[in-house]
C-alpha cells in the first residue's frame, strides 16, 4: 500500500520449489513370499516411492541391488498407476537359496538428488520338489541267530533336502515284503530303526533280502528305496547227531581184526566249526573206529575176542562238535560175541 495518493500494489509471490524431500515408500522393510515353482518371467508387484517436490526434483528413477533372479521392471508412462514389478529371470530353488534380500531404491531428478530405499525379504516357498534319499542303495549287515527279542539290527537314515512336511519321512518295509519278514523284523516308521521282532534261526534263513521304503509326507508324497542285506551268523545251538546201522548182531569170537560191525553216520546243523564234529568210542575195548568218509565210520574189530573172558560190550559213542562251547551227543551200541567151539 502506497500513501499520498493511496495506492495498493498486488504482489505475487511464487515459491520455488527445492530439492527438499526425498522419494519416500510406503515402508522401510516389504516381506515378500514367492513359491520355488513360479515359472520364469513371472511378475511380482511392488509399490512405488512418492516425492513430495515437483517436476525434476519427484522424477524418480528405479534401481534394484545386483542379483542374479529378478529383474526390476518399470512403467514408462509418467502416471504412477502402473506399480513396479519384479520379474523372475532365473528359476527359484528353496534348497539352493532359501531367502533372498534385495533394496529397492529410488532416485530423484533434484540436484543434488535424494533418495529412499526399501529392503525386500524374499522368501521362497518350499513344495515337495525332493525325494527321501539313502546314501546307500544297498546295506550289509549280520546279525547272531537266536537274537533276542527288540535287538537293534541297524538304524536308517534318509535325507530330504524339503522342509517342514515335505521333508519328514517316514519308513516301512516295501509293499511286498513277506509275512515271514514281519514276523522276524519291525521297524520304526519314525526313527528307521529296524528290531528283531521274532525268532532269526540260522538253520533255516541264513540272509535276509529286506526292502525299505521312505516317503515324506508331502503332497503328493515322494518315494526313496533302499535294501537290507543281513547276514546271520551261526551259533552251535544244534547238537550233533548220530545214525548207528549194526550190521552183526554177534561176532564170532574168531573173527578176524578189521570185520566192520556197524556204520555210523554223524550229522550237525550248524555251519562251519559248529558242525565239523568228531566221533570218539569208549576206550579200552578190542574195537575201534575208522574214518571211511567225512562224517561216515565204520565200527571194526580191533584184536582178538576171546567169548570165554567178556561175552557181551557195551559201548559207547560220542559226537563232538567244534563249537564253543561244543556240544555233544552219545549212542550206546552192544556187541555180543558168539561162541565157537575152541576148547
Ligand atoms: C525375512 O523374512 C522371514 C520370514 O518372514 C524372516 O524369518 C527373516 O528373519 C527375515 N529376514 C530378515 C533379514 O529380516
Ligand atoms: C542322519 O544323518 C544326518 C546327516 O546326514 C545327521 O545330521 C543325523 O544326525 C543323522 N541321524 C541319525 C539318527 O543318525
Ligand atoms: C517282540 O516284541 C514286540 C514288542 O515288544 C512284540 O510286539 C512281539 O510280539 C514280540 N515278538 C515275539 C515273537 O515275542
Amino acid at each position: 500500500i502506497v500513501d499520498r495518493p493511496l495506492q495498493v500494489f498486488h504482489v505475487e509471490v511464487e515459491i520455488k520449489d527445492i530439492n527438499d524431500n526425498p522419494p519416500v515408500f510406503p515402508a522401510t522393510h516389504k516381506n515378500l513370499f514367492i513359491s520355488e515353482t513360479r515359472p520364469l518371467d513371472s511378475h511380482f508387484s511392488l509399490e512405488g516411492a512418492s516425492d513430495a517436490d515437483i517436476g525434476a526434483n519427484a522424477l524418480l528413477t528405479y534401481r534394484l541391488s545386483p542379483n542374479e533372479y529378478f529383474s526390476l521392471e518399470v512403467p514408462t508412462n509418467d502416471e504412477q498407476v502402473t506399480p513396479l514389478e519384479l520379474v523372475l529371470k532365473k528359476p527359484l530353488d528353496r534348497e539352493v537359496t532359501s531367502e533372498l534380500l534385495l533394496v529397492l531404491k529410488a532416485t530423484d531428478g533434484g540436484k543434488p538428488e535424494l533418495t529412499g530405499t526399501v529392503e525386500l525379504n524374499i522368501t521362497v516357498l518350499d513344495v515337495n520338489d525332493n525325494a527321501p534319499v539313502f546314501d546307500k542303495a544297498v546295506y550289509r549287515t549280520k546279525l547272531l541267530e537266536n537274537a533276542r527279542n527288540g535287538t537293534l539290527v541297524i538304524r536308517l537314515n534318509a535325507s530330504d533336502l524339503d522342509e517342514g512336511s515335505n521333508g519328514h519321512i517316514l519308513y516301512s518295509f516295501a509293499t511286498d515284503v513277506s509275512s515271514n519278514t514281519e514276523a522276524s523284523f519291525r521297524i520304526d516308521a519314525n526313527s528307521g530303526e529296524i528290531k528283531v521282532n521274532g525268532k532269526i534261526d540260522f538253520e533255516e534263513i541264513k540272509l535276509w533280502k529286506l526292502q525299505i521304503e521312505a516317503v515324506d509326507k508331502g503332497n503328493p508324497p515322494m518315494f526313496g528305496h533302499c535294501t537290507i542285506l543281513i547276514e546271520v551268523l551261526d551259533i552251535n545251538d544244534n547238537a550233533p547227531e548220530l545214525l548207528v546201522t549194526s550190521l552183526l548182531l554177534s561176532i564170532p569170537e574168531d573173527a578176524p581184526p578189521g570185520t566192520v560191525i556197524a556204520l555210523i553216520s554223524v550229522t550237525d546243523h550248524d555251519a562251519g566249526g559248529n558242525a565239523r564234529v568228531t566221533c570218539s568210542l569208549t576206550p579200552q575195548v578190542p574195537f575201534k573206529l575208522v574214518s571211511t568218509f567225512k562224517n561216515y565210520y565204520s565200527l571194526v574189530l580191533d584184536s582178538a575176542l576171546d567169548r570165554e573172558k567178556v561175552s557181551e560190550y557195551a559201548l559207547v559213542l560220542i559226537a563232538r562238535d567244534g563249537g564253543s562251547p561244543s556240544l555233544s551227543t552219545m549212542a550206546s551200541v552192544s556187541v555180543e560175541v558168539a561162541d565157537v567151539n575152541d576148547n
